[in-house]
């Protein structure tokens, strides 16, 4: 039963076809992430992908999530390209970004209607990360709803869907190359087109390092902030705590983290040795999964698992941005985000409400990510 933290290690379909192996429990999962016998190195994963898909006579090509860029990197070609873009996301960069970031929040929230529901996904979660992701890479204002639709489709689980929705993304992102290489501004992909770097990361790199940013940081922060916002309504004194002292926050958001984590499971491993966990071996040349949403839920790592404790002390021991080398490089920006977010609502509008009880709550269809569809929220005056 994938819902079960203590499962183990147990194989399931990821998608049609497609069968990976999951490592879920706090101990298990933690260790596996940071295990170097499972390798992301791109060049397997795609090996080994594209067999799985010949082998059901699926088209067998990839989306452009499976290219050369940090994520899918070992070793020394791992730490080469993230130490080329880990500088913009450290936490005095951040920390810069704060007053961008609550004008956009501001911008986003004061013109909602208060007395009927609003759509909180739609109308804030969403288009809050692109906002900011677009701003630090230099993409124009203008196109940000194009590729907010790209984007949505680019992480269905469905090939069919996303092969193409890459192809385009892949298109846009070249022409915006040209252009910024032709006027460079002061944003992260001028900085890297810039000729000084050019040595330094091969034309495929760059266009999956631009790739990688630009997707890792949308539908996670989106479902970080819609979690947080789902949770923490469900406490009217909590919430009305929340406005009245945003110091509360920060602990508040790792709780979210940890109960209900924007992202379901890691992204791909592969074995690269037969690996055992707990007396289970995953033979050489398998799809490892690494389950983080139930993981930090576990019993054994955290009293009353189960309950939402928004001043639980330890939460932030979660999973919820992975763990080891390929640690959640965006982490203090999604946070950041998330808070700017939060604070911003629970300090205008302290009698927000869910329009609809949070059980009843349309989840999103995807294997990876989690969170909301909708989240339809009455704000109550703004004060
Ligand atoms: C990696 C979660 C926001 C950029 C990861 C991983 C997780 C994660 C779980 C590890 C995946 C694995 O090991 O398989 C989240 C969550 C976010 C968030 C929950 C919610 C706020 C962001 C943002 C960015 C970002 C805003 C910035 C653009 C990255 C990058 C990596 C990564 C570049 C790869 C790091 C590496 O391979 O060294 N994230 N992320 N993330 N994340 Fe995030």
């Amino acid at each position: 039963d994938p819902a079960r933290p203590d499962a183990g290690v147990y194989r399931m379909e990821l998608v049609s076809g497609v069968r990976v192996w999951v490592v879920a429990g706090y101990d298990r999962a933690r260790a596996a992430l940071a295990d170097p016998r499972l390798s992301k190195d791109v060049t397997g994963l795609t090996r080994i992908m594209t067999g799985h898909l010949a082998a059901i006579g699926a088209d067998t090509e990839l989306s452009g999530m499976y290219s050369p860029h940090m994520l899918f990197q070992d070793g020394v070609e791992h730490t080469r390209l993230r130490g080329l873009v880990s500088t913009e996301f450290t936490r005095a960069r951040v920390d810069a970004l704060r007053p961008r970031v609550a004008g956009i929040v501001a911008g986003l929230l004061d013109p909602l209607p208060v007395d009927e529901p609003v759509d909180l996904v739609d109308a804030l979660a969403y288009p809050l990360p692109i906002r900011v992701i677009c701003d630090l890479l230099g993409v124009p204002d203008a196109d940000q709803d194009r590729l907010r639709g790209l984007t949505e489709a680019l992480m269905d689980d469905d090939n069919a869907r996303n092969v193409p929705a890459s192809r385009e993304l892949h298109g846009y992102f070249t022409d915006l190359f040209a252009a910024r290489r032709a006027e460079p501004g002061p944003d992260l992909l001028s900085a890297l087109l810039d000729p000084a770097n050019a040595d330094r990361l091969t034309p495929d790199e760059l266009m999956a390092t631009v790739f990688l940013l630009f997707v890792a940081g949308h539908e996670t922060s989106t479902n970080l902030i819609g979690n947080a916002i789902r949770w923490l309504l469900e406490d009217p004194d909590r919430w009305r705590a929340l406005g009245a002292d945003p110091g509360l926050a920060p602990r508040a958001l790792e709780e979210v983290l940890r109960f209900d984590s924007p992202v379901r499971m890691s992204t791909h491993r592969f074995t690269a040795e037969p690996v055992e966990y707990g007396g289970i071996t995953i033979p050489a040349g398998e799809i490892v999964m690494v389950w983080l949403h139930d993981s930090s839920r576990d019993g054994s790592r955290f009293t009353d698992a189960d309950q939402f404790d928004p001043d639980r002390r330890d939460a932030a021991a979660h999973l919820g941005f992975g763990h080891g080398p390929h640690y959640c490089l965006g982490a203090p920006l999604g946070r950041m985000e998330a808070l700017a977010a939060l604070t911003h609502l629970a300090r205008h509008h302290p009698h927000a409400r869910l329009a609809v009880p949070g059980g009843d709550l349309v989840r999103q269809q995807s294997a990876i990510m989690n969170g909301y569809r909708a989240l339809p929220v009455v704000l109550g005056p703004r004060v």
